[in-house]
């Protein structure tokens, strides 16, 4: 089947490889040359285990090509996917739709035959309602279809969870849609896969409600780690026995900084922002909280971090280890990381941060700290370490060889990942989040 992906970024890029994978025809499209540029010449623009081999396996069997072109595309596909951006809308918590209406405006009359027009950006409910008007009045003799078709992929785990996905959620206004979705994942569907067809309205809930629950079972313990720090009990055993009871399971219940990255942090404050225009803002008043608790964990880490080196911070040499929303990925977007380094040196501490993949992108929006790619540079001289992303090479890190280069061997564990009994044999003073300084 020939397939336009539109929007090649982080969800596009490693969908329309996903989708040339299965065996399709495939067209990436995106506004921005330099990225287009990039993975015509099967180069990954972004850090994702993976990905660039799909990419140039692709390329190389002639079943992925890419274009600036919308009415290229238009000529191209018959099924459309939209895979833009939908940021928090500067100084509001909406999400911004001026992407995705972006590509219907460029993308529809230039479309001469029927089509499907598919949605994987996470939308205010609604959306997909209001695009089908949209549609209509741009190209009112072509038979035009809009679905919508959420993306479950986790950024780090993205090529896996687009070729093997847990489910697939389509809403569709005609049997003529769902056929046509059944066909594009035909492969995925005869491995058993879970497929949910439904209305349009109850597929863009999906996404924003699953987006939703994940936040708040992290913000849920979140929260009792703050208990467990007023009243010096831990939070890791205690985490341990509600993830051993199979109706709480211990996924998403990690204790420590917090979420952040482009989506759940400005998914559940659209989520609540749709609900005001909805008028029943009261029925989501609780991610209020959710978002709060989370906002709280990264006050709190610099607290710690403070409380740690005696109560001020200025001129005091600290160390941050991760600078990228969550391991595995360069994607900085809303990095509890990146804002706690930066509230520390705000508040005077001269901050170097390590990170193995995302130092350049970090660079780019935060040009105040330090930045260094080769781990044992970042300790020399440090007075305190904060573990703030928790990459799986800072676990293997010789205690008893990086003593020897800081000032002060001091430790905050913000992502409870490190062996805290390791350090501590190697003369470390350690601090973790929700659990007792000992
Ligand atoms: C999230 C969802 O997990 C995906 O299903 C969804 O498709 C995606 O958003 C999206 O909407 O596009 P992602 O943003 O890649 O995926 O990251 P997650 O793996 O969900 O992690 C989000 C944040 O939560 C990270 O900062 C991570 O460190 C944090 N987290 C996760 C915790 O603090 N504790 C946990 O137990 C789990």
């Amino acid at each position: 089947m020939r397939i336009t992906v539109i929007g090649t970024g982080y969800l596009g890029a490693v969908h329309a490889a996903g989708m040339a994978q299965l065996g399709h025809d495939v067209l990436g499209v995106d506004v921005d040359e330099g990225k287009i540029e990039q993975l015509a010449n099967g180069h990954a623009p972004f850090f994702e285990p993976g990905f660039p081999e799909l990419l140039r396996n692709n390329i190389s069997a002639g079943r992925l090509n890419f274009s600036t072109s919308l009415k290229q595309a238009a000529e191209f596909g018959e099924v459309h996917f939209i895979c833009v951006g939908t940021p928090q809308r500067p100084g509001s918590t909406a999400a911004d739709m001026k992407y995705v209406d972006a590509v219907i405006e460029g993308l529809v009359p230039h479309l001469q035959r029927p089509c499907l027009i598919v949605g994987k950006s996470t939308v205010p409910v609604g959306t997909a309602a209001r695009l089908t008007t949209k549609v209509a009045e741009l190209a009112p003799l072509a038979k035009v279809e809009v679905a919508w078709n959420p993306e479950f992929l986790r950024e780090g785990f993205a090529v896996n969870d687009t070729l093997h996905p847990d489910r697939l959620v389509v809403g569709v206004a005609s049997p003529e849609a769902d056929a046509k979705l059944r066909e594009v994942y035909k492969t995925i569907l005869d491995a058993d896969t879970p497929y949910i067809s439904t209305d349009v309205a109850t597929a863009e809930l999906v996404k924003v409600s699953a987006n939703a629950f994940l936040a708040t079972k992290i913000s849920f313990i979140n929260a009792i780690s703050e208990i467990c720090e007023a009243v010096g009990a831990d939070i890791m055993p205690l985490a341990a026995a509600l993830g051993h009871d199979a109706r709480i399971g211990n996924r998403f219940l990690s204790p420590g900084l917090g979420f952040g990255g482009g989506c759940l942090p400005k998914d559940i404050r659209a989520f609540l922002a749709r609900a005001e225009e909805l008028g029943i803002e009261e029925s989501l008043a609780f991610l209020k909280n959710v978002d709060s608790i989370n906002v709280n964990r990264r006050r709190s880490a610099v607290n710690l971090a403070k409380g740690m080196l005696g109560g001020s911070l200025q001129n005091r040499r600290i160390t941050v280890l991760g600078a990228s929303f969550k391991p595995n990925s360069d994607d900085v977007r809303d990095s509890p990381a990146l804002s706690v380094a930066n509230a520390l040196q705000r508040q005077g501490a001269h901050v170097r941060v390590h990170d193995p993949e995302a130092v350049e992108n970090a660079r780019a929006v935060c040009q105040a700290l330090d930045y260094t790619t080769e781990v044992e540079k970042a300790f020399e001289g440090a007075e305190l370490t904060l573990h703030l992303t928790e990459w799986q090479e800072y676990r293997q890190l010789d205690p008893n060889r990086l003593s020897a280069l800081v000032t002060s061997p001091r430790i905050l564990d913000a992502r409870n990942t490190l062996d805290v009994d390791r350090w501590r044999a190697g003369g470390w003073t350690v601090r973790a989040m929700g659990r007792p300084s000992r």
